[in-house]
């Protein structure tokens, strides 16, 4: 097949890739957004093919005995990950696809400098003789891919609890970093661009691997597992980064294309998930949260004067005087995998003539989009679930709201209290509804570890319960009035 028919495929896959993007920044349209990216992965794995058959570089047991691993371990894991382990799940991932960036730049060195021994530079040698881009773009794809690769092993490490949740803060360790930074970059360079025994560049490309993969600990390491989400999105970014370097070291236009809209896409949810926690991204990197010195302590959430706390029964009967109700989901209802029965709650409401509407926070939960994924899962319509800028001021026309497990997404000292460490976060103003009916297990803080005050207010009744446990009965209740 002519080279001309594998470029048209890369071009219809990076356009396909384009649009499964559009399609995942719309609930409604993720799912479709999701398949037409699968797609294009799959015409782009068969162009790469043909290409590659075509430039007699196939070996079919090797990528058969690739897919069927690969593919194995993915739908493994894609099949038996619980959802409140999916951060760990995409760390899993980003690293992948870090090491592979890496491991295809060296072994491309590999075959063209190092084992023939040629006697010139990797940069005389690529593109005959033509390769300074290309021997940039290689030691860019060593370093970054080799920095994902450790750094989304120690945020995997973090979030799974086989590593200390908090900062790990070595004296210096901005300087020791930077040292890392210089070396990997130094090393790596000076073997693709000065040397040209192939032995030494091999012993300099491997110390700049070894560099970068110290560089990926050195960053993370400092910062608290409260953070990782948002580490974890930055590190999906370096990947697409490392890939998009890739592509140009191996001349493959849609892997710069595919690599270049991952590094984008997972820098805008970098931002937008430090914008939801209004965070910088320089003090999420650089420290300030999740350290032992967080304001109010794990202690300090447990602090409260009288609360009102009540039943099933008594949630029932608030529930059947209401016209309109609206649900803040938040970690909890992912604990307690609550979302197929808070769904049964509200088919029966709204079999009763009233209006059940869902806010959602964009960083309720622990991963981006985590509630619309687990209420898509128990198929609440999507026109019901509402962005809090849609929601908030209905809340003042609401009856009842229920937060479900949530906790600093719906904290008034966000909003009421400058020396909060949340401040200025923006929060679901729920406490504007008639009566809040909080459901969780009890006082215990949430991820920030500050007290909420809305659970002193006069409108809100706490219901102590497991989330699932606590519908289940209320459904009872209600069907019983
Ligand atoms: P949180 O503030 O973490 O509160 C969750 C609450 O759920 C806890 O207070 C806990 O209280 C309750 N809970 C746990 N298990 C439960 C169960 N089985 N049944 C009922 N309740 C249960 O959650 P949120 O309001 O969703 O806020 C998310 C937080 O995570 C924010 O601070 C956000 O900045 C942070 N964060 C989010 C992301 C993303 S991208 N989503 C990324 C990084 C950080 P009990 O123990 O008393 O039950």
């Amino acid at each position: 097949m002519s080279d001309s028919v594998v470029q048209y495929l890369y071009l219809i896959s990076a356009v396909l890739f384009i649009f499964g993007l559009k399609g995942l920044t719309k609930v409604k349209s993720a799912r479709r957004g999701n398949q037409i990216s699968a797609m294009a992965m799959l015409l782009a794995v068969i162009a790469t093919f043909i290409e590659m058959n075509g430039a007699g570089a196939v070996s079919l047991q090797w990528i058969i005995a690739g897919l069927v691993i690969g593919g194995g371990i993915g739908a493994f894991l894609a099949v038996s990950v619980k959802m409140t382990s999916m951060p760990e799940m995409v760390a899993f991932f980003n690293g992948s696809g870090g090491i592979a960036s890496a491991l295809v730049a060296l072994s491309n060195l590999w075959f063209l400098v190092i084992e023939p021994a040629a006697g010139k530079t990797a940069a005389q040698t690529f593109n005959n003789g033509d390769g300074g881009a290309a021997a940039i773009t290689t030691v860019l794809s060593i370093v970054v891919g080799a920095v994902t690769l450790s750094g989304s092993v120690v945020a995997w490490g973090k979030l799974a609890g086989w590593m200390p949740d908090q900062p790990v803060l070595l004296p210096g360790r901005h300087f020791i970093n930077l040292l890392l930074l210089g070396g990997s970059l130094g090393c790596g360079g000076y073997a693709l661009f000065t040397l040209t025994d192939g032995s030494q560049v091999g012993m300099f490309a491997a110390i700049s691997l070894v560099l970068s993969l110290l560089l990926g600990v050195g960053l993370v390491i400092g910062i608290g597992g409260a953070d990782m989400p948002v580490v974890i999105s930055l590190l999906n970014s370096y990947s697409g980064v490392a890939a998009s370097m890739t592509g140009f070291v191996l001349g493959n236009k849609v892997l710069i294309i595919s690599g270049a809209l991952v590094g984008a896409s997972g820098l805008i949810l970098t931002y937008i998930m430090c914008v939801a926690m209004n965070r910088t991204l320089t003090n999420v990197l650089f420290g300030g949260f999740g350290a032992a010195d967080v304001q109010g302590g794990p202690q300090g959430g447990r602090d409260y004067g009288p609360v009102r706390s009540g039943g099933p029964e008594e949630a029932a009967m608030l529930l059947e005087a209401a016209e309109t109700v609206a649900v803040v989901p938040g970690y909890g209802l992912a604990v307690a995998q609550a979302q197929h029965t808070i769904r049964e709650l509200s088919d029966l409401l709204q079999k009763d003539g009233k209006t059940v509407t869902y806010g959602i926070h964009p960083v309720a939960g622990r991963m981006p989009g985590h509630m619309n994924v687990l209420l898509a899962e128990a198929d609440v319509p999507y026109d019901q679930l509402l962005e809090m800028d849609t929601i908030n001021p209905e809340f003042k026309n609401t009856d009842v709201c229920i937060v479900l497990g949530a906790n600093d997404v719906v904290n008034p000292a966000a909003i009421k209290d400058p020396a909060s460490p949340i401040a200025g976060m923006p929060i679901l103003t729920v406490h504007e509804a008639g009566t809040v009916i909080v459901i969780k297990r009890s006082l215990s803080p949430g991820f920030a570890k500050i007290k909420n005050e809305l659970f002193e207010y006069k409108n809100t009744m706490m219901l102590f319960a497991d989330a699932k446990k606590a519908l289940q009965e209320m459904i009872k209740e209600y069907k019983d009035l």
